[in-house]
C-alpha cells in the first residue's frame, strides 16, 4: 500500500514528479542545459512574483544557511532564535567564524517586530536572520511586520529562512524587503531532496562583492555572473533534480499559487480545529500558527512511534515532536502536494487508532 508522507520535510512527492527526473544525462555545459535551467529560473521569478536574482544550489539548505552568513555578514550579525532552526542559523554565525547576537524566546513563542527594532537602533549590525517558519515549533514568524522595521534600515541585509513556508505561505520578497530568501525543495515544492531555492537582491548582490571569505560552493557572486554570462553554474548541477523542478514548477503555476496558499491554510485550519475539538491544544502562541506544519500538544502521552506504526497500516505517517519537544508534542507537516480531503482522511485515521471519536 503507498503511505502518504505528512512529515514537515520530507514531504509527499507524487508520482508523476518523481518520474520526471528519469530522462538522459546531459551535460551541463551546453545549449540543452542552459534552455532546461533558464526555464526554470524565469519559471521561479514567475511563482515566487520577484525580479530579484535567483539561483537554484545543490543542496539542502543548511548550506545556503551558511553561505548567507558567509556573504552577506561584514561586521556582526543578529540572529533571531524561537526554536531549533532558527538556533542552527544563529550557530552558525559563530562557525562561520563571524560576530553576532541574538534575539531568544522561548520555544513557541514568535520573534516581534519591535524586539528586532530596539537592537538594531544599536547601530552594531549589518546583517540580521530571521526564520519564517520555525518547523520545530510551527511559529509563523510576523516577516511583513518585521519587513516594516526594516525599513528604517535600508543598509542591514535582511535575510528570511523560508525552508517550510516559500510556496506555502504567503511570500512578497520585494514589498517585504527581503534581501536573501531561501528554500530546501523537500518541503512545500514537494520534491525530493538536494536543492535550494535561492532569491538574492541586488542590494545583498553587492554586499556580498564587498565581504572576504564568501567561500567557493556558494558564493553568491560567483552564481549571479556565472548565470549572466552563460546561463550555467559554476560547479556540476544535479540534473536529475532540476528535470523535477522544471516539472514541478509547470504543475505549481499551472495550479497558480494563490490556489495552492489558499490549500496550505485549508489543511492547517482542519488540523487546528480538529487539535482544539479533541482537547489538544496548539503548542505556539495563538496568532502565530503555522499553516504548512500544526504542532499538536500531547498532553495524554500517546507513543507517537506506536501511533506511526499503526498509521502506516492504513497509509499514513506523520512526525514527533522536534528535539526537546518530543513525545510531549507531535508534528503533521500539510504541505506541498498533499491536500485537504488527504489531511481529513489522517485524521479519520488518527481518531479510529486513538478511539476519539
Ligand atoms: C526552518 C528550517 N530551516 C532550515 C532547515 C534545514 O534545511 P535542510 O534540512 O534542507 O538543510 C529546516 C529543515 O527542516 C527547516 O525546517
Amino acid at each position: 500500500m503507498g503511505r502518504l508522507l505528512f512529515n514537515p520535510g520530507p514531504t509527499e512527492v507524487r508520482e508523476e514528479v518523481l518520474k520526471a527526473q528519469v530522462k538522459p544525462m546531459i551535460s551541463h555545459r551546453g545549449k540543452e542545459f542552459q534552455t532546461l535551467y533558464e526555464g526554470i529560473i524565469e519559471k521561479t521569478k514567475r511563482v515566487l512574483n520577484t525580479k530579484n536574482h535567483v539561483v537554484i544550489f545543490t543542496s539542502s539548505a543548511t548550506g545556503v544557511m551558511e553561505g548567507t552568513i558567509r556573504n552577506c555578514v561584514k561586521e556582526r550579525a543578529l540572529g533571531t532564535a524561537c526554536g531549533s532552526f532558527s538556533e542552527r542559523w544563529f550557530k552558525l554565525v559563530g562557525e562561520c567564524d563571524k560576530e553576532g547576537d541574538v534575539i531568544s524566546v522561548e520555544w513557541g513563542q514568535a520573534i516581534k517586530p519591535e524586539m528586532i527594532d530596539e537592537k538594531l537602533k544599536t547601530g552594531k549590525y549589518d546583517t540580521i536572520l530571521v526564520t519564517y517558519n520555525e518547523t520545530s515549533t510551527g511559529v509563523l514568524n510576523p516577516i511583513p511586520e518585521i519587513g516594516e522595521v526594516m525599513k528604517k534600515y535600508p543598509d542591514v541585509i535582511f535575510a528570511v529562512d523560508a525552508v517550510s513556508a516559500m510556496v506555502g505561505a504567503p511570500l512578497k520578497i520585494e514589498e517585504w524587503g527581503i534581501d536573501v530568501v531561501f528554500a530546501s525543495v523537500q518541503k512545500c515544492f514537494a520534491l525530493p531532496p538536494g536543492l535550494t531555492v535561492t532569491v538574492i537582491s541586488e542590494k545583498a548582490y553587492e554586499r556580498a562583492k564587498t565581504v572576504k571569505g564568501r567561500g567557493h560552493y556558494f558564493d553568491f557572486v560567483a552564481y549571479i555572473k556565472k548565470y549572466e554570462e552563460s546561463k550555467e553554474t559554476p560547479a556540476t548541477p544535479a540534473v536529475s533534480l532540476l528535470y523535477a523542478i522544471d516539472f514541478q514548477l509547470d504543475r505549481i503555476l499551472n495550479e497558480g499559487i494563490e490556489n495552492r496558499i489558499k490549500k496550505h491554510q485549508e489543511m492547517s485550519k482542519i488540523s487546528q480545529e480538529w487539535a482544539i475539538k479533541r482537547e489538544f491544544g496548539m503548542f505556539p502562541e495563538k496568532g502565530y500558527w503555522s499553516p504548512t506544519v500544526s504542532v499538536i500538544n500531547n498532553p495524554k502521552g500517546y507513543s507517537i512511534p506506536d501511533l506511526n506504526k499503526q498509521l502506516e497500516a492504513k497509509g499514513y505517517r506523520i512526525a514527533n515532536g522536534y528535539g526537546k519537544l518530543k513525545d510531549i508534542t507531535f508534528r503533521i507537516g500539510h504541505m506541498g502536494d498533499l491536500t485537504p480531503q488527504e489531511t481529513k482522511g489522517l485524521f479519520e485515521a488518527i481518531d479510529e487508532i486513538w478511539g476519539l471519536k
